[in-house]
């Protein structure tokens, strides 16, 4: 199992687990806060929409396109 930190809070998930799969797992499924404030979630799932724009250990990653890995950080709000 892959231990991570999800918006401070620890999540456990399955090895081979995608960064927008553990949003839904572990949060509301959203990745981000609009400028509107309106929570945005993963749309298309292959790379091309980017609304599943998260960061990660301090680098805006796509949550659909990375993998969990153990100590990960991911944090969906500013
Ligand atoms: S869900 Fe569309 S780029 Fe990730």
């Amino acid at each position: 199992m892959i231990d991570l930190l999800l918006d401070g809070q620890p999540l456990r998930v399955a090895p081979g687990t995608t960064v927008a799969a553990a949003l839904c797992l572990g949060g509301d499924g959203s990745a981000r806060t609009s400028v509107d404030g309106r929570r945005r979630a993963p749309f298309c799932g292959m790379g091309v929409c980017q609304e599943c724009r998260v960061d990660i250990d301090g680098q805006r990653r796509l949550a659909c396109q990375t993998l969990c890995r153990t100590g990960m950080r991911v944090e969906t709000r500013p």
